[in-house]
């Protein structure tokens, strides 16, 4: 899309903001950090804060930047003339950029897995998926050139507009993702011993209620949501007026939720039932998966279109990082979206390198005693994105008059006061409460 172009449709909109939701989050992230944080109370906390934090939050964003119409900076510039909420642009589009250079790592790894299932190479003993992973993230040349693989396809569909194509593909690749996924369940769940992951992640262990798993629930509820770093206020600048963006919000969040929960449901049952263990870290998803596909008939060939399908949805979501970044450098300077795209697309893969070398050469080095990776992933998930949450909440919760907020979300009054109270009172002090205690127990 040019700089300042709408979507055509309110569901063109719609796909676009569940396309950069969903990702990765939902179905990398959220099992392994369920896995590592006791699963029930992790997926109960994660649950509780996408409603009452993480919601109303997008909510905001696309109140701002449908308001504002511009990038991000200029929008809060415009909307709130000489004061300093425009820094929360800044902010966002610097710890975009910081995500898509992790997220770019894992996105290398799906071209890697992608590769070996073409070639037939992916099937092993299920137990060895452990060593397979191990050997693909620890040789630094195919990391390195994975990630940057990665980059490059998120830059060609970003230099091009993300308009036309990707929505029309849309819709068809994130149902049949949605199908594959209620297939992988049921077989899954039909495993001997697969109760077992039903009671992981459904009864809770309270034992794991502690400070440090409500901030990673946090900071998973923001992350899997795209909130706080001002991606999602960037594509509702390029929504018309008369969207109802509190219902778009809510199909995002709801979509979100219940993928997450099917990526759960695939993976946990059959780590009990396989022999694994759940806490195994990022490597879980991409040991099971392929894991369970060896269970199934023409496993191999499933295993080729899933693994297309996933890099279409990490795709979807990494050109959304991207796009802020370039929206804010061409701002109203009409500069060239294709070289800006190239220069960002760059920095952002050079800024990765480390992490795509810190599960081997470089796993040495640790920082706060976490690996590159892990250091980079805290500071945008379990930092930046609470701070940027906390004052997108304050700014649309009391910058804003509530004759603008009315107005903007267009709604029924009692769900209007809802999100107001919401906005208001709950996620901001809720942030700022785990924000600093989680940080005392990290
Ligand atoms: N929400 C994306 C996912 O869950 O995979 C990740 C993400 C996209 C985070 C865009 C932040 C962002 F700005």
């Amino acid at each position: 899309m040019s700089s300042r172009d709408q979507f055509a449709s309110k569901i063109g909109f719609i796909l676009a903001a569940a396309g950069s939701a969903i990702g990765l989050g939902a179905i990398w992230k959220f099992p392994y950090m369920a896995g590592n944080n006791g699963g029930s109370v992790f997926i109960l906390l994660f649950i509780l804060c996408i409603f009452f934090i993480s919601l109303p939050v997008l909510i905001a964003e696309f109140m701002i930047g449908r308001r504002g119409q511009k990038d991000a900076i200029t929008s809060f510039k415009e909307q709130a003339p000489g004061k300093p909420w425009y820094l929360i642009g800044y902010m966002g589009m610097i710890m975009a950029a910081l995500i898509l250079s992790f997220y770019s790592v894992v996105g290398g790894w799906i071209l890697s897995y992608l590769g070996r299932a073409l070639l037939f190479m992916l099937s092993a003993e299920t137990t060895a998926y452990g060593d397979l992973f191990n050997a693909i993230i620890q040789n630094p040349f195919e990391a390195v050139l994975t990630q940057g693989l990665f980059i490059l396809m998120t830059i060609l569909i970003v230099q091009a507009g993300i308009k036309g194509g990707i929505e029309r593909a849309s819709k068809i690749m994130m149902p049949a993702l949605f199908l594959f996924f209620i297939v992988l369940v049921v077989r899954s769940l039909t495993l001997d011993g697969a109760i077992e992951g039903l009671r992981f992640m459904f009864v809770p262990n309270w034992d794991y209620l502690n400070g440090k798993t409500i901030l990673l629930a946090l900071g998973q509820a923001f992350f899997t949501l795209s909130v706080g770093v001002s991606v999602m206020l960037t594509y509702a600048s390029y929504l018309g007026k008369n969207e109802n963006i509190g219902g778009a919000a809510i199909n995002v969040a709801v979509m979100n939720i219940i993928i997450s929960l099917l990526a759960g449901l695939v993976i946990f049952p059959a780590v009990f039932a396989l022999g694994f263990s759940p806490d195994q870290g990022p490597g879980l998803a991409f040991v099971i998966i392929p894991a369970v596909f060896e269970q199934l008939p023409m496993g191999g060939f499933f295993l080729i279109l899933f693994f297309i399908l996933l890099l279409f949805a990490t795709v979807t979501s990494s050109i959304s990082m991207l796009e802020i970044v370039v929206s804010i450098a061409i701002g109203d300077r009409k500069a060239s979206r294709i070289r800006t795209a190239w220069i960002g697309g760059f920095i952002i893969f050079l800024i990765g390198i480390p992490s795509a070398l810190s599960f081997g050469v470089w796993s040495h080095i640790t920082i706060l005693g976490k690996s590159i990776f892990d250091a980079v992933d805290f500071l945008t998930n379990s930092i930046g994105m609470p701070i940027g949450a906390f004052f997108i909440a304050l700014f649309a919760g009391y910058y804003y008059s509530t004759h603008i907020s009315k107005q903007e979300l267009s709604t029924s009054p009692p769900l209007y006061y809802l999100w107001l109270a919401l906005i208001r009172f709950v996620s901001p002090v809720a942030i700022a409460i785990i924000f600093i205690t989680g940080l005392l127990a990290a």
